[in-house]
C-alpha cells in the first residue's frame, strides 16, 4: 500500500472551506481505488497565525513541510495582513525554497458551465499551462531610491538564466509529447532585447530535439488574443513568471468562474515536495458563508494524486468534478445554489458510484 505524507495548509477565508471538501474527495478516492493512503498533517499557518505569532509560519515551517510528500494549500491572504507580507512570509519562500520551478495549469471549459466562449466546449478549449515559476520578473530584486519625494525612482530587476529556462521549456516539450504535440510559447522578444531573445534561443535549440513537436513563438499580447480568438489552437503554452500569470489568470477566466481553476508548484525532480492549490485567493466577501465552490481545490487533490502516482484516482476524481458540472449540483458563482459542502459531497458520491 502506497502511504503518502501530505502537509495541509487550509490559510484564510475560503481556503479552509474548500480544503475540507478536497479532503473529503481525496479520502473518497482512496477508499474506491484501494490502493493508496494519506497521512495529514495540517498546519494552521494562516493570517490568523501571523496575527498571533508576529509571523507567517514558524522558523523552522520549511523543514517540517520538508519531511511530507505534497503540500495541499487552501488560500493565503485577508484584510488586516498585507498582500506582500502574506506572499512573501509563506508562499513564496516555499515556491523557492522547494525549487517548485513549474507552475502547472490545466485551461479546460467543463460542459455545462457558462464561459464567456459559451458556444465552445472541452473539445475547443483544453490548453495546459506551463508557467516558470522561480524567476523571471519575480526574484524580489531590486530597491527604492528617495522615497516619498517628488523625485523618487524604483528598480525591478528580472533574472532570467539559461539553466531556468531550460528546465521549464523542456518540461513544456515532454507534457507537449504527451498531447497533441503541439508547444506556444510566450516571448516579447521586440521590446525585452535581452531576457526574451536568450529565451527564444533557448526554446530554438531545445526544439531541435523535440522534432515531433511543432512549436510557435507569439508574443505575449498576441497570444492573450489567441485564447479568447482561437483557443483550439492552443496545447501546452509555456511562459515566464509574469506572462505565465497573467496568462493563466486569463485561462481562469475562460473557465467561467474562479470557483474552478487549479494550480500545481511542480518539483520535478522531487527532491522537495511540490505543492497543490486553486488559483483563488481567501475571497473574504464570501468567507464563512458556505457558499465558495469547492471544485478548483478539489481539481487541485486530483493533480496532487496524479503527481504522486495514482492517476486511476486523479482521472475518477476529474471525472466527477465533470459530470457534477454538467448535471449539478452547482455553487453560486455557476448559477446554482448548492452549498460547498453539497457539491463535495456530490463528487464524493460520484466518485463512489461512477457511471
Ligand atoms: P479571490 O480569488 O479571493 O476572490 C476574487 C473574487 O472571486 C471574489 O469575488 C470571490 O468571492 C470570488 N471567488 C474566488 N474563489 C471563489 C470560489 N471558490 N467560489 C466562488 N467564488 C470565488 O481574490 P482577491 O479577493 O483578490 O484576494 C483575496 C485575498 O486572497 C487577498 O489577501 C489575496 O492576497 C489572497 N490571494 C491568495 C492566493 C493564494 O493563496 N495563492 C491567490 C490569490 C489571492
Ligand atoms: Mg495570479
Amino acid at each position: 500500500m502506497n502511504r503518502y505524507r501530505i502537509a495541509v495548509i487550509p490559510g484564510d477565508g475560503i481556503g479552509r472551506e474548500v480544503i475540507t471538501e478536497g479532503l473529503r474527495v481525496i479520502a473518497c478516492a482512496a477508499q474506491v481505488t484501494g490502493s493508496f493512503e494519506v497521512q495529514l498533517t495540517t498546519f494552521p499557518w494562516s493570517c490568523a497565525w501571523y496575527l498571533a505569532n508576529g509571523r507567517m509560519m514558524p522558523e523552522d515551517g520549511l523543514q517540517q513541510l520538508g519531511q511530507h510528500d505534497a503540500i495541499y494549500l487552501g488560500a493565503i491572504g485577508f484584510p488586516g495582513v498585507p498582500d506582500h507580507v502574506s506572499l512573501w512570509g509563506l508562499l513564496l519562500p516555499i515556491r523557492q525554497e522547494f525549487d517548485q520551478y513549474i507552475n502547472l495549469r490545466p485551461v479546460q471549459v467543463l460542459d455545462g458551465i457558462l464561459s464567456p466562449l459559451r458556444d465552445r466546449g472541452r473539445r475547443d478549449v483544453d490548453i495546459l499551462c506551463v508557467r516558470e515559476n522561480t524567476e523571471g520578473e519575480y526574484v524580489g530584486i531590486g530597491g527604492r531610491f528617495k522615497r516619498g519625494q517628488d523625485d523618487e525612482v524604483a528598480v525591478q530587476t528580472s533574472i532570467f538564466s539559461r539553466r531556468g529556462i531550460n528546465r521549464v521549456v523542456r518540461f513544456a516539450f515532454e507534457r507537449a509529447r504527451e498531447r497533441r504535440r503541439l508547444l506556444a510559447s510566450a516571448t516579447k522578444s521586440n521590446a525585452l532585447q535581452y531576457t526574451a531573445v536568450l529565451w527564444d534561443e533557448v526554446v530554438r535549440e531545445l526544439a531541435e530535439e523535440y522534432p515531433d513537436v511543432v512549436v510557435s513563438n507569439y508574443h505575449v499580447d498576441a497570444l492573450a488574443a489567441r485564447f479568447v480568438v482561437a483557443p483550439q489552437s492552443l496545447d501546452v503554452v509555456v511562459a515566464s513568471n509574469l506572462f505565465g500569470d497573467i496568462l493563466t489568470d486569463l485561462g481562469g477566466a475562460l473557465q467561467g468562474s474562479l470557483g474552478l481553476p487549479a494550480s500545481g508548484n511542480l518539483n520535478p525532480e522531487r527532491k522537495h515536495p511540490s505543492m497543490f492549490e486553486p488559483i483563488h485567493g481567501s475571497a473574504p466577501d464570501i468567507a464563512g458563508q458556505g457558499i465558495a465552490n469547492p471544485m478548483a481545490a478539489i481539481w487541485a487533490g486530483a493533480m496532487m494524486l496524479e503527481h504522486l502516482g495514482q492517476p486511476e484516482a486523479a482521472a475518477l476524481i476529474l471525472d466527477a468534478i465533470r459530470d457534477v458540472a454538467r448535471n449539478g449540483p452547482r455553487t453560486a458563482d455557476v448559477g446554482g445554489k448548492a452549498s460547498t459542502h453539497e457539491v463535495g459531497s456530490a463528487i464524493a458520491a460520484r466518485i463512489a458510484k461512477p457511471g
